[in-house]
């Protein structure tokens, strides 16, 4: 059994389409209490240092620049064996792959652009979550 935190965030095309608000309504009928969010804007220099995991992969450059081209709502959620609950929750990372009523199905449009990220792991969770906020603003 993991942990009970997990870090997600709206990724900047799912915010330029205005689906913030209804994402995180989403988030909280699926049992997961927002325990964190700011919205913030990630320079590409950030981007890359917070998908540095990635930076062997062809789509590198393509994720870095769409994840620093606009704003994006930073999210900690809580819940009990949080990163796979909430990976389950928003579906595979391939929104057409996606099973129906997940964000990525309801709210992605293409495998760049899926509406969301989720962390991979207890450890990654942590570490991303730190990333984007101090001990205070975590609730
Ligand atoms: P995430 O990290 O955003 O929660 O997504 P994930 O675990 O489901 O997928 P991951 O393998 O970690 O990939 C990170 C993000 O990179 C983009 N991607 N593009 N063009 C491609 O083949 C490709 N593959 C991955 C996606 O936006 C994915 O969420
Ligand atoms: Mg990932």
């Amino acid at each position: 059994m993991g942990g009970n935190r997990t870090y997600t965030m709206v990724k900047p095309t799912a915010m330029r389409k205005g689906y913030m608000a209804a994402i995180m309504n989403k988030i909280t009928e699926g049992g997961f209490k927002i325990i964190a969010a700011k919205m913030t804007k990630l320079s590409l220099a950030e981007a890359e240092t917070f998908y540095a995991i990635h930076n062997e992969r062809p789509f590198f450059g393509e994720l870095t620049e769409f994840m620093s081209s606009g704003p994006i709502m930073a999210i900690v959620v809580e819940k009990e064996n949080a990163v796979e609950a909430y990976r389950d929750f928003i579906g595979a990372t391939n929104p057409e792959e996606a099973k129906d009523g997940t964000i990525r199905k309801l709210f992605g449009t293409n495998m760049g652009e899926n509406a969301v990220h989720g962390s991979d792991s207890d450890e990654n969770a942590k570490i991303e979550m730190n990333y984007f906020f101090n001990d205070r603003d975590i609730f």
